[in-house]
């Protein structure tokens, strides 16, 4: 026989929890279907395993969408406050880590918990290691198959996410249907993703891997001020994410090491304390050793700092600060945490979620194209949507 239920929702992950819960709370009967042996699976491995589960600063400037006022409607209706408030009902203690970067201060399972504890709370029904093998439209809803037999929902919510991390079970199902049922799809390719760099320069920089520094990296009128870190594939840290959501192929950006110092007033002052010391000296109090053995062996300076004229110092400055390259590619879905792009935004309802063109259809999280930088914005997202949504089931 097959079952029925107000609302079936594909994807146990943030967004679908949320949508459940909010669903279920207002006496809606709710199946959610996963095909994960857990849900919630990149919530769990989120913020270094503490989940940055959200950010105070929160705002539509914070997202990249081909329409950039979609967001505005439903980060409004739900904000950093109201998920905060549920944290705080189930008793988790958090902290502000940096740039209102809010994380648990234990485990990002506890995250995972209060939400199970939530659904369970509004009789929403967890069904997990389905597969889901077909989606069909029927006169008054839709009759979703899979691999335990079929379910019929008056709506169907599609929260499966983004592509990224193919091994933790991402997919690209959400498009799938959405070009199913002939909606438009912005085209997806991995963000907030290390950088890689060509053969030639990946050597070069071969000594500076581990490196970890404050960083401006610049790509056009765009600029993240935060730490960057030299791999051994390339480039990465929060500021290089960040930055890699923007980044196109063949482009090129702009590292700025320490921004907040003034590195060639620092070596004239040195110069003018001791000009019989090394340039490599000087640099090396302010950066770390092998960086500053870098730039100084990278532009051939040897010798005194003495014999360094204004120009020569500010031109060394200048390959610090002002340090252009041209990255070969990303890491891919492989390691990206979100995927740019998705469902077109113009295809929704921005404050249902809902698509214009199939009534009782929704899509939230990810696998929309609202994708938010580095920080919690993009649970941020997965709360917002997932409650708006609910609240409209
Ligand atoms: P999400 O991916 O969470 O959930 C989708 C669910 O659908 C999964 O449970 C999956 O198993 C299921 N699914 C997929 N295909 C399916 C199919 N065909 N059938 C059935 N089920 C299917 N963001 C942030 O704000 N703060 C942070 O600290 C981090 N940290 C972080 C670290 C890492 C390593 C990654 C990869 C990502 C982050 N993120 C993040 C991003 C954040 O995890 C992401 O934006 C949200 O999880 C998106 O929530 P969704 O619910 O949309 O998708």
């Amino acid at each position: 026989m097959t079952r029925k239920f107000d609302v079936v929702v594909l994807g146990a992950g943030a967004a679908g929890m949320m949508c459940a819960i909010r669903a279920g709370g207002r006496g809606r009967s709710v199946l959610v279907i996963d095909h994960a042996r857990a849900p919630g699976e990149k919530i769990r491995i989120s913020g270094g395993g503490r989940c940055n589960f959200t950010n105070i600063h929160a705002g539509a400037k914070n997202f990249l969408s081909a329409n950039p006022h979609f967001a505005k409607s439903a980060l409004a209706r739900y904000t950093p406050r109201d998920f905060l408030d549920m944290v705080e009902a189930h008793g988790i203690a958090w902290h502000e880590k940096t740039l209102g970067q809010l994380f648990c201060d234990e485990s990002a399972r506890d995250i995972i918990r209060m939400l199970l504890s939530e659904m369970k709370a509004a009789n929403a029904v967890l069904e997990l290691q389905k597969q889901v093998t077909t989606v069909e439209k029927t006169l008054d809803g839709f009759r979703i198959g899979t691999s335990d037999g079929s379910v019929e929902a008056l709506s169907l919510v599609i929260a499966t996410g983004g592509k990224s991390i193919p091994k933790m079970g991402a997919t690209g199902f959400a498009y799938d249907i959405a070009r199913q049922f002939g909606l438009k799809i912005v085209e997806t390719r991995p963000a907030l993703v290390p950088l890689t760099l060509d053969p030639n320069l990946l050597e070069k920089l071969s000594p500076l891997s581990g490196i970890g520094v404050p960083a401006e990296i610049r790509h056009g009128r765009t600029a993240f001020r935060e730490a960057l870190l030299f791999t051994h594939r390339g480039l990465s840290g929060p500021s290089i994410l960040q930055i890699s959501s923007y980044w196109r192929e063949g482009d090129e950006i702009t590292l700025a090491i320490e921004p907040d110092l003034d590195i060639a007033a620092a070596l004239k002052t040195g110069r003018k304390a001791n000009g019989r010391q090394a340039a490599q000296t000087v640099l090396a109090e302010i950066l770390p050793k092998r960086l500053a053995q870098f730039f100084v062996e990278s532009r051939g300076i040897t010798g005194h700092l003495a014999d360094l004229s204004d120009k020569a110092i500010d031109s060394l400055a200048g390959s610090i600060q002002n340090w252009t390259v041209r990255p070969a590619g990303s890491e891919g879905y492989r390691t990206a945490e979100v995927t740019l792009g998705g469902v077109d935004t113009s295809e929704l309802d921005s404050k249902t979620m809902q698509a214009k063109a199939v009534p009782g259809l929704y899509f939230i999280g990810e696998c929309v194209d609202v994708t938010g930088w580095l920080g919690g914005y993009n649970f941020q997202w997965a709360w917002a949507s997932g409650h708006v949504c609910g609240e409209s089931l």
